[in-house]
């Protein structure tokens, strides 16, 4: 994957690091940024890392203190490069990456924490965006694969673990929740939340108006910017 290789650096938790992007591998977004901060790890965890793309959460996961990480990620280049990121930096002892769909790869892993990261853009919004390259996005609504995801935790996560899900009003986040709440019951709680703009092109499009219209997705308009609200939750398995 060399030739077409781009690197990027990695300000935010545990950083600052480089990791190696190849082609249509997804690039850490101030989503990202975001769930890194609201992670808690203990010395000893065990990680499950879905929707791993470059392996950056699984790699600040480690740097604090996990004792075994699995990424996983449907796209093929994303665990090439994300081993690859784990191994510039030492960290390919505890940081384990397997391509395939959500927990498919790691039905024989049971994990204390798990990172639920999976698209959740709206196909239409991510078309428009460009945020994601060949990397699927979440579905008409943003909100079927992240609702899959939840659906088939099973036992990949331990009782007395935690799962760390990013949700947004830039998708059918409601729809989310009712499946987390299918899983975790009343024991889920939001721990971090931050407002992020819309960029313009994304504002102006047809996707957006329409969803808006339907009540999918909400904004607040500050100015002649509108603003989308990002949360993390933290879902505890008792
Ligand atoms: C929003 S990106 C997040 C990547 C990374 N966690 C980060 O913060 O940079 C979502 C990732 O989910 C992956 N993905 C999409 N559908 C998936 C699926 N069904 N199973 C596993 N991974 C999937 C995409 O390839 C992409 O890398």
């Amino acid at each position: 994957m060399a030739s077409q290789s781009v690197e990027t650096d990695w300000k935010g938790r545990e950083g600052p690091f480089s990791l190696l992007l190849g082609p249509g591998v997804f690039s850490p977004t101030t989503t990202s940024r975001t769930l890194a901060d609201a992670l808690e790890i203990t010395p000893g965890d065990t990680v499950i890392d879905v929707g791993c793309g470059s392996g950056v959460l699984s790699i600040v996961a480690a740097k604090l203190g996990a004792a075994k990480v699995y990424g996983v990620d449907l796209s093929q280049r994303a665990v090439e490069a994300a081993r690859e990121n784990a191994r510039r930096l030492g960290l390919d002892h505890i940081c384990e990456f397997r391509a395939g769909d959500l927990l498919e790869p790691v039905r024989d892993v049971r994990a204390n924490v798990l990172i639920g990261d999976v698209s959740g853009i709206p196909d239409s919004i991510a078309a428009e965006s460009g945020w994601f390259d060949d990397v699927p996005a979440g579905g008409p609504t943003g909100a079927e694969l992240p609702a899959k995801f939840l659906r088939s935790i099973g036992d990949t996560l331990a009782m007395g673990g935690r799962l760390y899900l990013p949700t947004g009003t830039i998708q059918h986040e409601q729809a989310i929740l009712d499946a987390a709440h299918e899983v975790f019951g009343d024991h889920m709680r939001p721990v971090l939340e931050r407002e992020f703009p819309l960029p313009d092109l994304v504002a102006r499009s047809k996707a957006v108006a329409r969803m808006m219209k339907e009540g999918l997705v909400s904004f607040r308009q500050r100015g002649s910017r509108w603003l989308w609200q990002l949360r993390i939750w933290r879902c505890d398995r008792v």
